[in-house]
């Protein structure tokens, strides 16, 4: 299952600009939102209180920074690659470390104290930056501020007048939620501890703070037990961290301001764990690693005290690798089938007047809930687990909407909502960035809005692997952190996405593989077809969502990932700029005749590769499913071209929109309604 909500229509232009007089910010204005922003830096998240000033600090090689007091091995460490990285940002040369403690001139991080020796929920994250002709300033209670106040300085830095700067700006800044997470399967499919660390290197640069590893599943368990060792051999098909790779995470993580929430996902999902443990299990075995993913029937046994024993040492086993306060015990799609199945089960629940497995579920939360406590941490579950009875310490992770999140929340439950953050979905950045934990007519009260403790980003694996889930998490998890982050009226979306092309670079530069990945796997693919022609169809086609290829495809874990869907991505920059196009040259605005020739530009490519690459693509098994693109590819670019000079064949051509929206190859037009409009326009 697969949930969403709604977009929610932005009414009025929301601007972040620059002002040269005084701090005026995320304010409604009429003129047009291009000029006024042309200069503003491609800051994501926006900071929560920003004045930019007319001058520049030049980014020269005597730069010094000093620390006004307090620093730690922690401080040290982000100082030096945050030197590093303004070296590569600048091409400026750079010190590699600080220089002592001055607080004057060049970059003073002025810092209070370390934070917690566990960084909690309650962090104190804000910072606070003065950029003058002078110098810099970096102010913070604890390291964590300082490290999310260095990102910031890195996206500010750009060029003027051909000189490297940081522009001259007064920044106050400060988190809206706590909880701003980012969580990947790792079950499904495998990732290897790079992919996570340069996960948590682009998390840090858009200021996420939790890590939600989810590492066991029907389909693999993860997590490497020296009490338990059968779970990893006999459950995890050979991917799986060691301990010593967990501690390392944990302390990447950490050294980049971000907790790392460890999930076991039971009392369902949990074949993995059967096939070296049965004993645990409600139905009888024997069991081995399945190989499709989707949901199991097979279940813990509730109703035996030794599954409550094992999980009980296996809980303790994971604090001593895990320190932070939440512990994720899973609860979602657990439907009860092997419970009721089970005579022994059954009589169980007779005897407990339990009429539904929900119920029994609520027990074994209840009895989780225990273990995780007794080890010192708060549980956190799927919003499954919100039945009556689940004490009031459990937090709850929303998936299937935000109603149940303000449902729980209304039952005094704290929550995170993760719904409308379901990268599987497919959905645009648009969809994403406008769905708010809190929603502007949120029925909540400002009691129980004071239970809403974030939002996480998730990634389910089915459908990825190492080399394609960079391309399906980044850029887009940089939206979802500003909402997140920055206060709640910075809705505006056109912003948003001129942003989002530099938040990408951002994002490459700390080794992120979202942009280089598609084209690996492109030209991997390729085979006869000509790669740059091919390019030309992928930038304009992106992924059906999960449940499409799910049904189509029939995927299991040893699927090859290698058809043309998976060297796309969602919205990526072709939708945005199509749509403003038509939309400058519909509306007759200053810049139509520019935004007319791309457009023609573009169509007359289309037209010019559709034949060859529709040949060449029927000619390759990976991907003459999709040939039947580059030939509507063709035709749209006619369409284009003829709407454009206002022909009267638009109106025989226009059931190709309607023949390219027709389900094909896995893959999706991102243009077809900007096409609509000029079609419409044109009649
Ligand atoms: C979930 O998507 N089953 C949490």
């Amino acid at each position: 299952m697969r949930s969403c909500i709604q977009a929610v229509a932005i009414s009025g232009v929301m601007v972040a600009l620059l002002n040269h007089g005084g701090m005026v910010r995320a304010q409604a204005v009429n003129e047009p939102v291009s000029d006024r922003q042309a200069s503003m830096p491609a800051l994501m998240p926006l900071p929560a209180h920003m004045q930019m000033g007319a001058g520049a600090y030049k980014i020269e090689p005597g730069l010094t920074v000093g620390y006004a007091h307090f620093h730690d091995a922690r401080l040290d460490a982000g100082v030096a690659r945050m030197l590093k990285r303004l070296q590569f940002a600048s091409g400026v040369p750079l010190p590699r470390a600080v220089a002592g403690n001055s607080a004057t001139g060049g970059i003073a991080v002025d810092v209070a104290g370390p934070g917690g020796a566990v960084q909690s929920l309650e962090e104190e994250e804000a910072y606070s930056l003065a950029v003058t002709q002078q110098g810099v300033r970096l102010k913070a209670a604890t390291v964590v501020g300082a490290l999310h106040g260095m990102e910031t300085l890195l996206q500010l830095a750009t060029v003027k007048d051909g000189a490297a700067v940081l522009p001259e700006v007064t920044i106050d800044d400060a988190p809206r939620f706590h909880w701003r997470g980012l969580m990947i399967d790792v079950s499904r499919h495998f990732e290897p501890v790079s992919q996570i660390e340069r996960t948590l290197d682009g998390m840090a640069v858009v200021k996420m703070n939790v890590f939600h590893w989810h590492l066991s599943d029907d389909t693999g368990f993860r997590a490497e037990s020296l009490a338990y060792p059968k779970l990893t051999s006999m459950g995890s098909n050979g991917d799986y961290y060691t301990q010593a790779q967990m501690r390392e995470v944990v302390a990447y993580a950490r050294a980049r301001g971000i907790r790392v929430v460890p999930e076991f996902d039971m009392p369902g999902h949990i074949v993995s764990w059967l096939v070296g443990y049965p004993e645990l299990s409600s139905s009888p075995g024997p069991f081995q690693v399945p190989e499709t993913a989707g949901i199991h029937d097979e279940a813990l046994d509730p109703t035996r005290e030794s599954t409550y024993a094992f999980l009980d040492k296996l809980v303790a086993e994971m604090v001593t690798i895990f320190p932070d306060a939440y512990f994720h015990i899973g609860g979602d799609e657990s439907e009860g089938k092997a419970w009721l199945a089970n005579p022994k089960i059954v009589a169980f629940m007779k005897q407990k007047g339990y009429q539904k497995p929900a119920e029994l579920q609520a027990y074994f939360s209840q009895r989780m809930q225990q273990i995780v406590e007794k080890h010192g941490r708060k549980p956190i579950g799927w919003d499954e687990i919100l039945v009556p009875g689940l004490p009031k310490s459990v937090v709850v992770q929303s998936w299937r909407g935000a109603d149940s999140l303000a449902a729980g929340a209304k039952q005094g439950y704290r929550g995170v909502l993760s719904a409308p953050y379901y990268l599987d979905a497919m959905k645009s950045n648009e969809t994403h960035y406008l769905a708010d934990p809190i929603p502007a007519d949120t029925t909540m009260t400002a009691e129980e809005q004071k239970l809403i403790l974030g939002g996480e980003v998730c990634m389910w694996a089915e459908h990825l692997n190492e080399r394609t889930i960079d391309g399906r998490i980044w850029p887009r998890a940089a939206v979802m952190a500003e909402r997140f982050w920055s206060p709640q009226s910075d809705r505006d979306v056109a912003s948003m996405y001129r942003r989002l092309p530099a938040i990408s670079l951002a994002l490459e530069r700390v080794g992120l593989t979202h942009l280089t990945g598609p084209a690996v796997m492109r030209r991997s693919i390729s085979r006869n077809v000509d790669p740059g022609m091919l390019k030309v169809l992928t930038d304009v086609l992106q992924p059906v969502p999960f449940d499409e290829r799910e049904e189509n495809q029939h995927t299991d874990s040893r699927t090859p990932l290698d058809r043309l869907i998976d060297t796309v991505v969602p919205d990526p920059p072709s939708r945005f700029e199509i749509a403003r196009d038509v939309d400058a040259v519909v509306n007759n605005t200053a810049d139509s005749k520019e935004a007319e020739a791309r457009l023609v530009a573009r169509f007359i490519e289309w037209q010019h590769v559709s034949g060859p690459l529709a040949a060449e693509m029927q000619q390759n098994p990976l991907m003459n499913d999709a040939a039947v693109r580059a030939t509507q590819l063709g035709a749209l670019g006619a369409l284009g071209l003829e709407a454009l000079k206002g022909g009267g064949a638009v109106k025989q051509q226009a059931a190709q929109v309607a023949d390219a929206d027709n389900p094909a190859g896995l893959v999706r037009f991102t243009f077809l309604d900007a096409m609509k409009k000029l079609v419409e326009a044109a009649k």
